[in-house]
């Protein structure tokens, strides 16, 4: 006989993520089933759930008590490391499981492996969902962005809970069924892509204003702080302020400049590039915030040619780029170039969702998408609204660079950018995230590109041919032979 009072879902895997979201699935009024291989875990999930406000969750220790305290048809949550920790925690599960119920993976999965766990659980009768969740650990207890796809029906038995459960913002939760198959993961790694852009951009903006501009720690904080305030704002330029504010603990001054310059990553954003090239979108700002991130990771070989170049002659130019600037124009150019280039990464990004969607036949909603990372998430921020509103206008604009708001933005805040550039370029501080940008602003604004001659370069030594503006048809020509006979 099964327990009387069963809960309405499960979730499996309770690290700091998979602990918040339960709690916040049970605070909204879901009795909900806990388990995780290390029993102390549960013990640990149980203690907060009373601490937080007794809240209707139960703690179990096998797979099968777990499974077996669930309502049918059963949807469970799993939130272990991706890869073969999924595919372990499935086989343990679905053991259990009988046809009609759900798996739900919320990691940072491989869409490709969703697609695979799809069919596999099909055989099974099993219904999955691939979802995307973002916001952290703080998002995951209070409200994240929930990026749901696979199985419809299997999005419609826990509907009611996600919209509960996800981040709220005027114009709705922050969830949607994003499509069919791996689609709510392939979302959200292009998220994970557009947060770092993101990061690098507001990392270039911190180097500017810092070297350029002479700005202090209490500066920057106050500058962040008032971005905030305006059309930049969004989570990442709010946490930026903070971090700014932090003294350190172990000796004089703020803790940001004790930070080891060296960036982690777990792998999603090198996915978004590589997805990216497989698709022949160019997303050139996101690729430049990863190679930031391999270089980075050089410090010594960085070290050591700082020295190199120095004996070599190299000079420092800060200091004489620095002396010849106005610090308030600086500071407000800045921002307009961080805006900007802002806007071509997230067209980047875009345009990678709009290239999967149509190979995929995932038929996916942009608006939607931009109006569920307005919260929750970690690119959470005001401008996402423009972009919603921007593809409510024309479902299938081609670029944000051309929807008719966006395109008065960039054009109102073009010279700026160009200042920014050009001073970080005159000083030698590097902003490969706002060149990029800008590079792929003016290559993409441009009617004619110099493309010609990499065609004509191309059927010389290849005949590979070219086509011609003045007349239809592929043609070769004997361009060596012609040049040569001529003189
Ligand atoms: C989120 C984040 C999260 C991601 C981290 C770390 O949306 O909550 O995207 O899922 O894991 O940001 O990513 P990296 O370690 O690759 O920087």
């Amino acid at each position: 006989m099964e327990a009387a009072a069963l809960s309405r879902i499960g979730l499996a895997g309770l690290a700091v993520m998979g602990q918040n979201l339960a709690l916040n699935v049970a605070e909204k009024g879901f009795p909900i089933s806990v388990y995780n291989r290390t029993t102390s875990k549960v013990d640990e999930t149980l203690d907060r759930a009373q601490t937080e406000g007794q809240l209707p969750l139960t703690g179990h220790y096998t797979p099968r008590d777990f499974i077996l305290s669930i309502q049918k048809p059963r949807s469970v949550i799993i939130l272990v490391k991706a890869g073969a920790p999924v595919d372990q925690t499935i086989a343990a599960l679905s053991a259990h499981m009988e046809p009609g119920d759900t798996i739900i993976d919320g990691g940072n999965e491989w869409y490709e492996n969703t697609e695979r766990r799809i069919v596999e659980a099909e055989n099974k009768g099993l219904l999955y969902l691939g979802m995307g969740v973002s916001g952290g650990e703080e998002g995951a207890r209070n409200g994240p962005s929930l990026m749901p796809g696979g199985s419809f029906q299997a999005y419609n038995n826990i509907k009611d809970i996600v919209e509960k459960v996800a981040a709220q913002v005027e114009d709705g939760p922050c969830v949607t069924y994003i499509g069919t198959g791996g689609s709510g993961n392939f979302v959200k790694m292009v998220h994970n892509g557009i947060e770092y852009g993101d990061m690098q951009l507001i990392s270039e903006a911190y180097d500017v204003l810092k070297n350029v501009g002479g700005l202090s720690n209490v500066e920057l904080a106050e500058i962040f702080d008032e971005w905030n305030k305006g059309e930049l704002e969004s989570f990442l330029v709010e946490i930026t302020a903070d971090i700014f504010k932090v003294k350190d603990e172990h000796g004089e001054g703020e803790l940001v400049d004790k930070i080891l310059d060296k960036t982690g990553m777990k792998g999603t954003g090198k996915w978004t590039v590589q997805q990216a090239a497989e698709l022949s979108v160019a997303a050139p700002t996101i690729a430049a915030s990863l190679d930031c991130r391999y270089l980075s990771g050089l410090k010594d070989e960085r070290e050591n040619a700082e020295k190199v170049l120095a004996e070599a002659g190299m000079k420092d130019d800060v200091a004489s780029v620095r002396s010849g600037v106005d610090k308030k124009r600086l500071i407000d150019d800045v921002r307009q170039a961080l805006y900007a280039s802002k806007i071509c990464s997230y067209a980047q990004g875009m345009n990678l969702l709009r290239a999967k969607s149509v190979e995929k036949n995932w038929n996916l909603n942009f608006g939607e998408l931009a109006r569920i990372w307005k919260g929750g998430c970690i690119i959470r921020a005001v401008f996402l609204d423009r972009i919603k509103k921007a593809y409510q206008r024309n479902p299938n604009l081609a670029s944000l660079v051309v929807d008719p708001e966006f395109a008065k933005e960039m054009v109102q805040r073009q010279a700026a950018w160009r200042r920014v550039v050009g001073l970080a370029v005159s000083a030698g501080i590097s902003t490969p995230g706002m060149c990029a940008s800008l590079a792929y602003f003016d290559t993409y604004r441009r009617g004619r590109l110099p493309a010609n001659l990499v065609q004509a370069q191309r059927d010389l030594f290849g005949a590979h041919t070219y086509e011609r503006v003045d007349r239809e048809g592929v043609f070769h020509t004997e361009w060596t032979k012609l040049a040569r006979n001529k003189s």
